[in-house]
């Protein structure tokens, strides 16, 4: 496993991370790990088990036992498609409530680490870099100015279909970054060793390329 490469996007609610991450993972013919997924899916799971958010031992027993399947383009949870049910806010805020809990960070920790395969791995969440994977081989810190951020959300779930506000979103967000950011355990933050990335002013291919060239440095060093 150590010689799997690893690529780590972290980064805050709605920067570009799962999709600069999927498009990097399909151009270099990588597996994709969607991190945040597993935490909205948990959250989903507790709420429809009518658990409290702040039950942290029965939420790990839910986050233990998650009946997903990741399949292509779909997520299901019990045999039910989810994949757009768990992109909501409601949701978001939820998983980032139920990820404050360390039971519920350590039930979910080896079912990432899983996702680590030949030939490759791009991962997407809060802590890749810093506790799933600390032996990645490329680290990227994605961010955005938080207005750049609650607009592409707005306009991501306008395209869904589904229901947003841009003024609630800019809280929901900031709301979001100060408890990812300020939890004490994996916090949200930019190590040491990684490549901060601000797309605010990027579009998606810019960033995608910015990722490849990042790596593409990194392996022509690791092959001399
Ligand atoms: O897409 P967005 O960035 O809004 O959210 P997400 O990546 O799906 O993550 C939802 C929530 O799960 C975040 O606000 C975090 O609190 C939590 N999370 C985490 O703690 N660690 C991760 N590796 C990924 C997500
Ligand atoms: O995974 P995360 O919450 O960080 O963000 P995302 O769901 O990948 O991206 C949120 C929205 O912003 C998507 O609709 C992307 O297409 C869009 N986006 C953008 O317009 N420009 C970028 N440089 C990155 C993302």
């Amino acid at each position: 496993i150590q010689d799997i490469p690893v690529i780590a996007i972290d980064g805050p609610s709605a920067s570009g991370k799962g999709t600069v991450a999927q498009r990097v993972a399909a151009k270099l013919g990588f597996h994709y790990l969607d991190s945040g997924a597993l935490y909205r899916l948990a959250a989903l799971a507790a709420m429809r088990s009518g658990i409290e958010l702040k039950d942290e031992h029965a939420l790990s027993e839910v986050a233990a036992h998650l009946n997903v399947v990741f399949a292509d383009a779909e997520i299901r949870l019990d045999n039910e498609n989810v994949t757009d049910v768990i992109r909501s806010e409601e949701c978001g805020n939820a998983a980032s409530r139920v990820a404050a809990y360390p039971l519920v960070r350590a039930a979910l920790l080896e079912r990432q680490r899983a996702f680590c395969q030949i030939p490759g791995l791009v991962a997407d969440g809060r802590d890749m870099g810093s506790v799933v994977f600390p032996a990645a081989i490329l680290k990227v810190f994605l961010t955005a100015t938080a207005e750049t951020r609650a607009q592409r959300r707005y306009k991501q779930l306008m395209e869904k279909g589904m229901d947003a506000n841009i003024a609630t979103l800019l809280q929901d967000i900031r709301e979001r970054d100060a408890r990812d950011s300020n939890r004490s355990i994996a916090p949200l933050q930019l190590g040491a060793g990684t490549h901060l990335l601000d797309t605010t002013s990027l579009d998606i291919n810019q960033a995608v390329d910015r990722v490849l060239c990042l790596y593409a440095e990194i392996s022509a060093k690791g092959s001399i």
